[in-house]
Parts: structure tokens; C-alpha cells; sequence
């Protein structure tokens, strides 16, 4: 299933400037006073971290981390941002494995279990509409790590603070987003974020078969962002702020013939590319794991954040998040 879920009407809380005891499922609960709230604190996070000043905002706090898929950056700033603020973690990789749900146990159950010990539920699941679920099911707040290919809000959340951080505003910008529109659960959230503020484009470059669906192409205009859909490099505008480049997620598609298929028609950045296509000022972000994207020999252009600012900026946001989830801040 490729389509992103559309939530109907009413069955997400919005977070209306109050964070605390919220599932954090999907881009669509934020406005944008509530993405500046995330940004302001991060700040905060940020100048603790750096300073290396110790707080103990989560003590006493024990989150769960539950991850049915393999992640390094998202577990890994997650279980960070908890142990930088005090509080701990239960961190159960693979469940399928190491839990219960190996004798069979529903996942329903799983959520309840971990949900009793633990006062939020940091969930990562392959199936679309996952952390919905154990939204439902648990008595404490579940935020969606990514559920398949629908939804990765907390990575839009460092994203958005690194193009802010950036340029200073997140309106009336133009971005290129490039790779595996129909199944990066990073760009579906990424477009419903740019959504929130006025004038800005985006490019969407991938081989044919990886474009949005039609339905989701519709209902992401409607939300007023302009998307423009291009086929080769040769399209890329040169005064684009941003470029975010998504892998070909291999594990959403039916084979391996499929996915070489699709790797053989897709688009890497070079060196070249970025000295024929991007201007100075722009900055080059790619959520990772970078698989086919990007050409090393481009790590060391200072536009390149995806291993700099991006990657630390996950840890601030999640920070920022846990604790306002928390009632901490
Ligand atoms: N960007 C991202 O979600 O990376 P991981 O899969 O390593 O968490």
C-alpha cells in the first residue's frame, strides 16, 4: 500500500500549543506556532548539550523504546535525548526476537505491556498506520518513530529546525526533493511541514514509478504548497534553498529485480551536479541512511549538512519534544 493515510477529519489530536500527554502520530497535529514552541526549546537543548551541562529534566522518566524496524539515527537520538535530560530508557530492538511477541503475542498487547512500565512509547513499525494502533491501545503517549511508508514526523521536526536554523524562516522557499516520493515516509511528513507556510515550492525528482500517488499528489496541493514534478537533472531550478535526497526504500517494494530496476534509473548527487545545478547559499540535507544518494566525494562541500548540523539536530528537537511531552517544559 503506497498511499499515505489521510487521516479523516477528528481522528488526530491536535497539539494547540499544549504537548503534554500527546501522541505525536503524524505532521498534520502541528500548526506553525507549534513547530517554533519544538524550535525555541531546542535551542535551549542545544546550548546544554554544547555546553556539556548535565539536567536532570526526564529524572524519574523511563520511555520506551520499541522498534519492530532496524534504525540507527532515530533509536540512537532518541535514547540519547533521554540520557542527556536524565530519565531512562527500556530499549527493545527487534521484538519479533527478544519479546514475547515471538510466542505469538499480539501487538496490541506488546503496546499495553510496555505502555504499564514506562511513561512514553517511542514506537518504529513497518506497517502504515502502526503508531495510530498503539495510540489506541496504550495509556501513555505513543510518538511514531515511522510507520512504514506513511509518516516520520520527529524527522521533519529536525528538518524543518535545520532549514530554519538556515535561512531564518520556513516561508517562501524552494526545495528539491529528490529519490522515493511514493515511499519515504520522511518526505510525505517533510511536505505536510513546508505546508504550514506560505510560498514555498517544492521539486519532486524521481524515476516515474516512484512519484506520489495521484490521489496523494491532489490532496498535498490542496494544503496550498506548490509541488512540481521533474524527471531529470536537467530540470533542478538553480536558486533552490535546500536539496533533500531520499534512498529508494528497498524494503518496500516487491523484489530485488524491482528495486535494481529502480536504482539503475534513479539520481545520485556528484560533485558535478552540484556545481552545475545548486548555487552557494543553498544547503544539501538527506535524512540517511544514505544508500545510492549521495557521492562521498561531496561530504567535505560545507553545504553538505546531512552528517553535520541535520544529524545533531535530531537529538535537540527529540530533546525539545520529550520534554514537552513529558510536561516537563
Ligand atoms: N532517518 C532515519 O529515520 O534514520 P534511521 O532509519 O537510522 O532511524
Amino acid at each position: 500500500m503506497n498511499q499515505v493515510i489521510t487521516h479523516p477529519p477528528g481522528s488526530l489530536e491536535l497539539i494547540s500549543g499544549d504537548f503534554k500527554g500527546k501522541d505525536i502520530l503524524s505532521l498534520d497535529q502541528f500548526s506553525a506556532a507549534d513547530l517554533y514552541r519544538v524550535f525555541a526549546l531546542a535551542r535551549e537543548m542545544k546550548e546544554l548539550v554544547l555546553a556539556s551541562q548535565p539536567s536532570q529534566l526526564l529524572a524519574g522518566q523511563l520511555v520506551a523504546l520499541l522498534f519492530y524496524e532496524p534504525s540507527s539515527r532515530t533509536f540512537g537520538s532518541f535514547a540519547a535525548a533521554v540520557k542527556r535530560l536524565g530519565g531512562q530508557t527500556l530499549d527493545i530492538q527487534n521484538p519479533e526476537v527478544v519479546s514475547s511477541v515471538w510466542k505469538g503475542e499480539s501487538f496490541e498487547d506488546t503496546i499495553s505491556v510496555f505502555g504499564a512500565y514506562t511513561q512514553a512509547i517511542v514506537l518504529r513499525h513497518p506497517l502504515p498506520g502502526a503508531a495510530q494502533r498503539a495510540a489506541e491501545v496504550a495509556n501513555v503517549p505513543v510518538i511514531n518513530a515511522g510507520d512504514g511508508n506513511n509518516e516520520h514526523p520527529t524527522q521533519t521536526l529536525l528538518d524543518l529546525f535545520t532549514i530554519y536554523e538556515q535561512f531564518g524562516r520556513l516561508d517562501h522557499l524552494k526545495g528539491l526533493l529528490a529519490g522515493d516520493p511514493l515511499n519515504s515516509r520522511t518526505l510525505h511528513s517533510l511536505i505536510r511541514g513546508l505546508a504550514l507556510f506560505e510560498g514555498n515550492t517544492v521539486y519532486l525528482l524521481s524515476p516515474e514509478a516512484l512519484r506520489l500517488t495521484r490521489e496523494d499528489l491532489l490532496a498535498l496541493r490542496s494544503r496550498g504548497i506548490e509541488i512540481v514534478e521533474i524527471h531529470s537533472e536537467r530540470e533542478i531550478p538553480t536558486d533552490c534553498h535546500f536539496w533533500y535526497w531520499t534512498r529508494i526504500q528497498k524494503e518496500r517494494l516487491s523484489s530485488l529485480d524491482e528495486y535494481q530496476q529502480l536504482a539503475a534509473a534513479s539520481f545520485q548527487v556528484t560533485p558535478a551536479l552540484l556545481a552545475e545545478r545548486a548555487n552557494r547559499e543553498m544547503i544539501l540535507m538527506d535524512p540517511l541512511p544514505r544508500v545510492g544518494t549521495i557521492d562521498p566525494a561531496v561530504d567535505s562541500d560545507e553545504r553538505a549538512v546531512y552528517l553535520r548540523s541535520q544529524i545533531r539536530n535530531g537529538l535537540y528537537t527529540r530533546m525539545a519534544l520529550l520534554a514537552l511531552i513529558l510536561g516537563k517544559a
